[in-house]
């Protein structure tokens, strides 16, 4: 097989599909536009989905891009020879325009011409739709593939779990596929066929016949026009036409493989755990830039995608430690990363600051409890009686050590032992019920949930009640606080209502705290030592023998359990709407943050 590079292949890819008359689209983002089903772009066609339910669009319908696409469900496959968490998809499509008597040929040319991949034919096996009760078997497919050249014994027919493609979130168009492999090594028996794990048979493209739309009640209903999607994984087909081990040993990741030996002083291959530390780091990392740098740029936090790139981020740390890379380290390779793409994505390099700062900041966030939860995990499984690890510790662990349920997973899965899920998820809620009755019962930190907006309103209030202290009379303290998405309420005792003045200089320097971009430390101490070091808080409410504070410089101190921005700088304007009576001496003000 022809020896190519990604350059390459994304180009022949790109040229072929002009030459047939197809438009060039770009990439989008990794974040799909208006589909709340799923958080990134899975695949080539999800930005696509309107065109292909039947909108027009303004490139014509037949099109033709490689597109960024994240695919987080397996990341702890991540490290065997195939895996990765970013990947590039080449595609093209027929919007209503040809359907499998072109496509097949189309497919078939690229493949085996010299002017292309050149493939010969006689390694090439195809699967095709066997058919079931509601769509029939796809003899039409096996013919065309068939006239084209491939013989019949390669050409096999394989159930839905095989050959049906889609919808990319839960509803959506979907159809019946033909995929392509290619032949690597001899069969492991006579009932082996693509759908064989034994590594026969490696796929490299898939064509789809999108010709139905899966509705939200599981329904399949028919499109209005007949689409192709065609998608080829960029990582994969290089691995497979340049006969290398593994997709590490690609073009994408030599530079940063090299680098990550000179940084190190080891071996990619000295040894199995070695192997995988670089994998992991190599894919993540390089998933991290492609999120950071996304033009929607996503950043580290404990929701949704930014959940995901904390996640991913984290588990690049703990396995760089393993190979001793430090903070700078990653640096490194996430800026080999930016080089490698910078012509193909130029959205990278310019966000190239925010990639480096952000890693960083997620570095020491994470590396500031790492050590602390590492030791608290030990502890738990030196007393651990059977081979679980309950719900209620891995929480902690998240809560207190930021450690994401996956890695308490994974260093469990390390010992041979297991981590109670359902009891975690139930832990999770409970504190979140917990919180809820704790706002109305004057604690802090009663958040209604953990979204991002909620927390930066829980970090707004502990710098208005410092605030109020320093603006009116350090006698003031929280009588009560409710914190939802939208607004914060909190109440505090005074028995008179709060001048204009009062109200301006409080909002000033709420707002003076959130321009300086002030850290928000959170460290946990004994209650007595909170005490000496004047922090703020109900001290008889105390839940076992730690508590968490949180410190935003020496504005303000607080007991309290979080969650929290990481700094201020990411709050925005803090204005308050209202102050008013709230029940004898006590003044109740609703704020809110303007992004
Ligand atoms: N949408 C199809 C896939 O992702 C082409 O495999």
């Amino acid at each position: 097989m022809k020896k190519i590079t990604s350059e390459q292949l994304r180009n022949l890819y790109i040229d072929f599909f002009k030459s047939k008359g197809h438009s060039q689209i770009p990439s989008a983002s990794v974040i799909p536009e208006n589909d709340p089903t799923v958080l990134f772009t899975t695949a080539g066609m999800h930005p696509l989905v309107p065109y292909l339910l039947g909108e027009k669009h303004p490139q014509g319908n037949r099109l033709t891009d490689f597109q960024k696409c994240i695919r987080t469900g397996d990341i702890d496959e991540v490290g065997d020879n195939s895996h990765c968490t970013f990947f590039e998809m080449l595609g093209n499509w027929s919007l209503g325009d040809y359907f499998k008597e072109k496509m097949i040929p189309y497919s078939y040319e690229f493949l085996t011409s010299e002017k292309y991949l050149g493939i010969d034919k006689n390694k090439i096996a195809v699967s095709v739709f066997a058919g079931d009760e509601t769509v029939p078997r796809d003899e039409e497919s096996a013919k065309l593939w068939h006239e084209c050249g491939i013989d019949k014994k390669d050409i096999y027919f394989l159930p839905r779990k095989n050959n049906w493609w889609g919808p990319a979130g839960t509803t959506g168009p979907c159809g019946p596929d033909t995929e392509m492999f290619i032949k690597v090594k001899e069969k492991c028996g006579e009932n082996c066929s693509p759908a064989c794990d034994c590594g026969a048979f490696l796929e490299i493209w898939n064509d789809v016949f999108m010709a139905y739309n899966k509705l939200s009640d599981g329904a399949y209903a028919d499109l209005k026009q007949k689409n192709v999607d065609t998608g080829m994984g960029l990582e994969r087909t290089l691995c497979v036409l340049n006969e290398k081990k593994s997709v590490f040993d690609t073009d994408l990741f030599e530079d940063a493989l090299k680098k990550l030996e000179e940084l190190t002083g080891k071996k990619y291959e000295e040894s199995a755990q070695i192997t995988k530390a670089f994998r992991v780091i190599l894919d993540h990392v390089r998933t991290s830039v492609f999120m950071i740098g996304d033009e929607k740029g996503i950043v580290p936090s404990n929701v949704d995608q930014g959940y995901i790139l904390r996640r991913i981020l984290r588990r690049a740390i703990r396995f760089a430690r393993q190979i001793d890379l430090q903070e700078n380290g990653i640096l490194e390779i996430a800026k080999v990363f930016i080089q490698k793409y910078k012509n193909v994505y130029p959205e990278l390099a310019k966000n190239e600051n925010k990639i480096k700062t952000e890693i960083a900041k997620e570095y020491q966030k994470f590396t500031k409890t790492l050590e602390a939860g590492l030791k608290e995990f030990e502890k738990t499984v030196s007393k651990l009686d059977g081979e679980t690890i309950d719900g209620l510790t891995a929480f902690h662990l998240f809560d207190t050590f930021g450690f994401p349920l996956e890695i308490t997973k994974e260093l469990a899965g390390e010992k041979n032992l297991k981590v109670d899920e359902e009891g975690y998820k139930k832990a999770f809620y409970e504190h979140q019920q917990k919180s809820r009755a704790g706002s109305e019962q004057k604690f802090a930190c009663g958040l209604a949930d953990h979204q991002e907006a909620t927390t930066n309103l829980h970090t707004a209030t502990h710098l208005l009640h410092a605030a109020l202290k320093q603006v009116i009379s350090p006698d003031i303290c929280q009588k009560g606080s409710n914190i939802t998405a939208e607004r914060l309420r909190f109440d505090f005792n005074l028995d008179r209502p709060c001048t204009k003045e009062e109200l301006e200089n409080v909002e000033n320097l709420v707002n003076s705290i959130i321009n300086k971009d002030v850290p928000v430390v959170m460290q946990e101490m004994t209650v007595d030592e909170a005490k000496n070091k004047n922090y703020v808080g109900l001290f008889e409410n105390k839940y076992g023998q730690k508590v968490k504070t949180y410190k935003i410089g020496d504005f303000s101190k607080e007991i309290c359990g979080g969650p929290h921005a990481n700094s201020t700088g990411e709050l925005g304007q803090f204005k308050i709407v209202k102050e008013q009576s709230c029940g004898a001496g006590i003044r109740r003000i609703k704020a809110i943050l303007i992004k």
